[in-house]
């Protein structure tokens, strides 16, 4: 059977990653694609275990440990859901993956970045996204959504509560990982109104769409 598409959403909290996944599983399930959705951490019910952990005000896990476990989580979400679905020829939308831990373990939290990406092979076991999209939103205006939004509790605000110079250098890191590998990762500016960002969306997934 053919091989499926593997597509990746990424950006700094509350850049609207998870409107766009959802815009865009519709725009494909109405033109009868199967879509999988998936997220990081998470996906899998260990994967929204370690999720728990990351996300808990109360323990506050070294930069190293915090990779280890989204590795650990991201390992398992690529044996059990990733891979078997591109193999019987699926759509894989997942919200974060690989590219979330080199724009924040290694960019921000300061990681070498051989060793995230080491780590980051060995979970993917050779899963490569077919296009990452990188929704790129002021950081102000971007904190300010994710904060208002409905669903922010106590419980995902250990990288919301970052201060300001983290989620800068989450988004510099992003840049350089769109320079770094145009081919696979794309910018889509992510101001404007769900709608005109969901528009760029499809256009920066030209030859991936069916
Ligand atoms: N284009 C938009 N214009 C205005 N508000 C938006 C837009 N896109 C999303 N929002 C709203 O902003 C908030 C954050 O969006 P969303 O949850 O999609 O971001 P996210 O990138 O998934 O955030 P997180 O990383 O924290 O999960 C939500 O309340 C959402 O409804
Ligand atoms: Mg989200």
């Amino acid at each position: 059977m053919a091989r499926g598409r593997f597509i990746t959403f990424e950006g700094i909290e509350g850049c609207g990653k998870t409107t766009q996944l959802l815009l865009l599983a519709s725009h494909l399930r109405h033109r009868g694609v199967t879509v999988v959705t998936t997220r990081e951490p998470g996906g899998t019910p260990l994967g929204e275990r370690v999720r728990n952990v990351l996300l808990d005000p109360q323990l506050s896990p070294r930069p190293l440990v915090e990779l280890f476990l989204l590795e650990a989580a991201r390992a398992q979400l690529v044996a059990d859901v990733i891979a078997p679905a591109l193999e019987s020829g699926k759509f894989v939308l997942s919200d974060r993956f690989a590219d979330s831990s080199l724009a924040y373990q290694g960019g921000a939290r300061r990681l070498p970045r051989a060793t995230v990406q080491g780590l980051n092979e060995l979970a993917c076991a050779g899963v490569v996204p077919d296009r990452t999209l990188i929704f790129d939103l002021d950081v102000e205006l971007a904190l300010g959504r994710a904060r208002e939004r409905p669903s922010t509790s106590a419980d995902n605000r250990r990288f919301e509560d970052e201060v300001l110079a983290f989620h800068r250098a989450v988004a510099e890191s992003y840049r350089g990982l769109a320079l770094a590998e145009p081919a696979r990762v794309a910018i889509v500016d992510a101001h404007g109104t769900p709608e005109e960002v969901h528009e760029r969306t499809l256009a920066a997934l030209a030859g991936v769409l069916p």
